[in-house]
């Protein structure tokens, strides 16, 4: 087959790598000249493991091109996946210009039948849309097909993801692009699931909107783990082992943060409110996740000791391990705050170091903890994991440690002479 993927970020440079693995012929097209550019020389924009690797081996074996025009692609393609970004707007729900600039161009370029296949996030309704745009710009209607097929990859685990989902969701108006979806599809070992255009999208935003609601969940349960003493990574374990509740998405820690949690939970209570629904559950998930900072900024101000102005040193800015992505990070926001509330903060990550007013950044893990009153780990990268811990504290002039992910061995910590203190765990 032959693919068009427009957008290169996250979502769509993943998938065009990951359908000319499938063996399918891949054209990836943005609208950024200069990413593109810097794609075809060799270098991914973003760090994904495993990504770079895979956009070579495609390139190599002839099944991936890139471009930087819709023009001269879209013609030869039979399949055309939008997967441009959908970042949040001002009032709470998302932008969708980049989605509607696509299908504007787009309308201008189809001459021969394809199936277009919608893999940004997009509210319900709006596959509906991209069809009736389509129609109203003159598009014949026996010249195309929409599906939605949403997106449920991780990012520092994406093409894992990608190759191993857990389903495909197919929403759909006529059965017949069933079979291409299955033929563009045809080595994934994973169930269908085919509905209609707004129940495809509805899954996609339940499906985040639920993992969201684990998370809060867990992380208000910390808050009184916290004052009964309770340990919340047990108390996780035990809850996960019933197979009705599940192990994942239960660790608690500064909340969830990056390009989609936040902004498709804002979305989903935007579209509830539009329509006169109190979304009163998924609110509260939200102002847990909103709190969880204030409540462990609070815990660590209150257990600092000696006298100010006191040195905080963070570890981790991006929203996870194993990305360079800070888009809502937790951390960035407790970084932000530190500083606002007169702390002198300095920080490290080892892949990313976004400029933030009064934080200092660090080349190196050891030297940003030299002479440190406390220190806050953020996100768990595997370094900090295994942390030299009797070397943390020679460092350190403090020795408070707010194990801000519950990611450290409590135990090896505090036999370096550390105050070892969690989320939802003393
Ligand atoms: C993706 C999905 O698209 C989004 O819906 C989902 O919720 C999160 O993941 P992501 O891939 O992370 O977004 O976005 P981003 O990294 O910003 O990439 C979007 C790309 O689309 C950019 O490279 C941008 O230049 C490109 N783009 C945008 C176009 O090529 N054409 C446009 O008209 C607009
Ligand atoms: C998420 C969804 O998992 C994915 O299916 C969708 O396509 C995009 O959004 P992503 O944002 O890449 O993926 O990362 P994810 O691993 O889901 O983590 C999101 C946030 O939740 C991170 O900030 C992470 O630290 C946090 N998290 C996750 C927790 O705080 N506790 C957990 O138990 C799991």
């Amino acid at each position: 087959m032959i693919v068009c993927v427009i957008g290169a970020g996250y979502v769509g440079l993943c998938t065009a790598a990951v359908l000319a693995k499938l063996g399918h012929e891949t054209q990836c097209i943005d609208k950024d000249t200069e990413k593109m550019i810097r794609i075809t020389q060799g270098s991914v924009p973003f760090f994904e493991p495993g990504l770079s690797e895979l956009v070579a081996e495609q390139r190599e074996a002839g099944r991936l091109y890139f471009s930087h025009t819709m023009d001269d692609c879209i013609g030869r393609a039979s399949i055309i996946v939008i997967a441009v970004g959908t970042p949040p707007a001002s009032d709470g729900s998302l932008d969708l210009s980049a989605v509607h600039a696509v299908v504007e161009k787009l309308s201008g370029l189809i001459s021969s039948y394809k199936t277009i296949v919608t893999k940004s996030t997009v509210p319900p309704g709006t596959n509906e849309w991209i069809e009736q745009t389509l129609l109203d710009n003159g598009v014949d209607h026996q010249l195309f097909d929409i599906v939605s097929s949403p997106e449920f990859l991780r990012e520092g685990t994406a093409i894992q993801d990608s190759l191993q989902p857990d389903r495909i969701v197919i929403g759909l108006k006529r059965r017949e692009p069933l079979e291409v979806m299955q033929e563009l599809y045809q080595n994934l070992n994973a169930p269908y699931v085919v509905t209609g255009f707004a129940e495809a999208e509805m899954i996609k935003y339940a499906s985040n909107a639920f993992l969201a609601t684990k998370i809060s969940f867990i992380n208000e349960i910390s808050r009184i783990c916290d004052v009964c003493g309770a340990d919340i990574v047990d108390v996780s374990m035990g809850l996960g082992m019933d197979h009705r509740i599940g192990p994942h998405f239960l660790r608690a820690g500064l909340g969830y943060g990056g390009s989609c949690f936040p902004k498709d939970l804002n979305d989903l209570i935007h579209t509830a409110l539009s329509r006169q629904i109190e979304p009163s559950l998924l609110q509260a998930v939200q102002k847990v996740n909103e709190t969880q900072i204030d409540v462990y900024m609070q815990k660590l101000i209150a257990a600092l000791e000696g006298d100010p102005p006191h040195k905080i040193t963070v570890w981790g800015a991006s929203f996870k391990p194993q990305t360079d992505d800070v888009r809502s990070s937790q951390s960035v926001r407790l970084l932000r705050r530190l500083s606002e509330t007169g702390y002198n903060v300095h920080a490290y990550d080892p892949m990313v170091r976004p400029a933030l007013p009064s934080v200092t950044w660090h080349h190196q893990m050891y030297d940003s903890v030299q002479d440190a009153d406390a220190l806050v780990i953020a996100t768990e990268w595997d370094a900090f994991v295994q942390a030299d811990w009797k070397l943390v504290k020679n460092r350190m002039k403090g020795k408070l440690l707010l194990d801000g992910r519950n990611c450290v061995n409590k135990h090896t910590v505090e036999a370096c002479g550390i105050r070892y203190m969690g989320v939802g765990r003393t």
